[in-house]
């Protein structure tokens, strides 16, 4: 089955932002399309508005003046329904309500061929129920753009219970042949990235509820520790609190109130208060022309130690050492496994994030896991009130020495990148296990769709298959709710691994 034929019309129903955007893709990629919406001149303004996007790439140079012009001359805004009787492929992008979209549909079923295929942009509905309304649910399937749909590469097409495998290879097939780069999605909450990007969210919200730090906090250790491009703090002021809840919450129903996707009762508080974000022009930040920019905590200088003692393998974190000794700080190996850490001159160890807290031990001092050490521009550290101030000064000034800032965060554990990848990791195989992506898919997505620096199963690769699952078991006998409770797809990938590596 190939993609769609570029001889045939593409309609797009419902011309608001990504309705307009999914136009423009089928437009630049050569298809006649017609756009209709329900409000009256509501396509007229949107073929208005393509235009004029498309102008703005001309100006840029991103596309021929000719091609505008041939583009413009495909472009249709159709009266009525029946305007779109000759279309091979329709896409919908009203509103996000299962009565409409299915009312849609089941009057399209009347008028378009028997070939026709049907796709709906829903972000949060099932494609099974808004396919339930058809006669012949089979050619219906999700077409799951991200916005803006004209520069955002990643498409997920999603499989309805009935829908046809033909209909999904050929609306696959069409989102390649327009330049896009989809994956395919069994009919699932959130499908793959709202369902997989939950705890990035969840844990940072959780740290702050907790009292572990402050929004720029733990923002900055997510971009410049985690490697993430936005913390979530900032990505959700700029998504809009009330769209970012709304998937959660959605989600979080979907699975039947299943605890890992609990919504965040701090957030809940700030919507309640109409703080939604950039929009509103407050929101975890205050937006307002006259604000001050909120700064993430910073410790000040510290001496450095002269030589650390380096016990047992450092596992993810084992980078540093090297990094350590080009310092100019000495490091000793003792190779008596007496767990991994680092002894600090004073007696006080610096173990990496666990899923324990500092509290438990005497006087250690957590550091959180980083993408990449090297480049690395923060560390987070964390200790309990029985941690001595000699360890946390010698374990500030050792990463200082090393070119970190530094940000001291309260005795949660699994600290916040550390808990967040395991999250996302365990998540991420518990969806291969159900049948919703393949690996390679879902590292995919996570990358083009929420602009991972990594996919959950290359990360896990990196980290090492146990560690994941033991941080997350940890992190469950402190937290015996459920929410990290390691799925029994991440317990048997870290258990088969560990049985291959003891029997080679
Ligand atoms: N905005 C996003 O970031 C985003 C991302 C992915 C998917 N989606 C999904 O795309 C869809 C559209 O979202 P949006 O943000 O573009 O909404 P929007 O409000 O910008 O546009 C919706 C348009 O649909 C029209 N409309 C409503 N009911 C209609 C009907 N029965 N027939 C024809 N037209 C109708 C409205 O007049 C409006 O022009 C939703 O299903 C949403 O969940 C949105």
């Amino acid at each position: 089955m190939t993609a769609l034929d570029l001889n045939s019309p593409v309609a797009v129903v419902g011309t608001g932002t990504m309705g307009q955007g999914i136009a423009q893709v089928a437009l630049v990629a050569g298809h006649l399309v017609r756009l209709y919406d329900a409000v009256p001149g509501r396509a007229q303004e949107a073929a208005a508005a393509i235009g004029a996007r498309l102008d703005r790439l001309v100006e840029k140079g991103r596309l021929a003046a000719t091609d505008r012009d041939e583009a413009r001359a495909r472009l249709e805004a159709a009266e009525s329904l029946t305007d779109l009787a000759d279309c091979s492929l329709v896409v919908e992008a009203v509103v996000e309500l299962l009565e409409a979209k299915q009312e849609l549909f089941r009057q399209l079923e009347d008028i378009v061929g028997e070939d026709c295929l049907l796709a709906t942009n829903t972000s949060s509905l099932s494609v099974t129920a808004v396919a339930g309304a058809l006669r012949n649910p089979g050619r219906l399937v999700g077409l799951h753009f991200f916005n803006p749909a004209p520069v955002l590469p990643l498409v997920e097409v999603v499989s309805g219970y009935a829908t046809d495998v033909t209909s999904a290879t050929r609306a696959y097939e069409t989102a390649r042949s327009w330049g896009k780069t989809p994956v395919a999605c069994a009919d699932t909450p959130g499908f793959i990235v709202n369902r997989i990007a939950r705890p990035f969210y969840a844990e940072a919200f959780a740290v702050y509820e907790a009292q572990g730090a402050d929004p720029a906090t733990i923002d900055a250790i997510l971009r410049e520790s985690g490697g993430f491009k936005m913390g979530a703090f900032e990505l959700t002021d700029l998504i809009g609190q009330d769209v970012n809840e709304s998937v959660t919450h959605s989600v979080w129903r979907s699975f039947f109130q299943d605890v890992r996707f609990t919504p965040s009762l701090a957030q809940r508080r700030l919507v309640e208060s109409g703080r939604l974000g950039r929009k509103t022009g407050q929101g975890w930040y205050d937006h307002r022309d006259d604000a001050e920019p909120a700064e993430p905590h910073t410790a000040e200088p510290a001496q450095p130690p002269a030589y650390v003692v380096a016990e047992g393998d450092l596992g993810p974190a084992s980078e540093l050492l090297a990094l350590i000794r080009e310092a100019g700080i000495q490091v000793r190996e003792d190779d008596e496994d007496h767990g991994s850490r680092l002894v600090l001159p004073g007696g006080g160890q610096l173990a990496l994030a666990d899923g324990q807290t500092s509290v438990e031990f005497r006087d250690v001092v957590y550091f959180d896991l980083a993408l990449d050490y090297r480049k690395a521009t923060r560390i987070a550290l964390s200790a309990s009130q029985d941690t001595s101030a000699q360890t946390m000064s010698e374990a500030i000034g050792l990463f200082q020495a090393l070119g970190k800032d530094v940000s001291v965060i309260g005795d949660v554990p699994g600290m916040i990148v550390a808990r967040t990848v395991a999250r996302i990791v365990d998540l991420a195989h518990d969806a291969v296990a159900k049948g919703v992506a393949t690996e390679e898919d879902i590292d995919t997505a996570m990358r083009l769709g929420v602009n991972y620096p990594l996919g959950p199963f290359e990360w896990c690769r990196r980290l090492g298959r146990t560690w994941a699952c033991s941080l997350l078991d940890d992190l469950h006998e402190r937290d015996p709710s459920g929410r990290y409770a390691p799925s029994l797809a991440l317990y048997r990938h870290s258990y088969a691994t560990e049985k291959r590596e003891g029997a080679s």
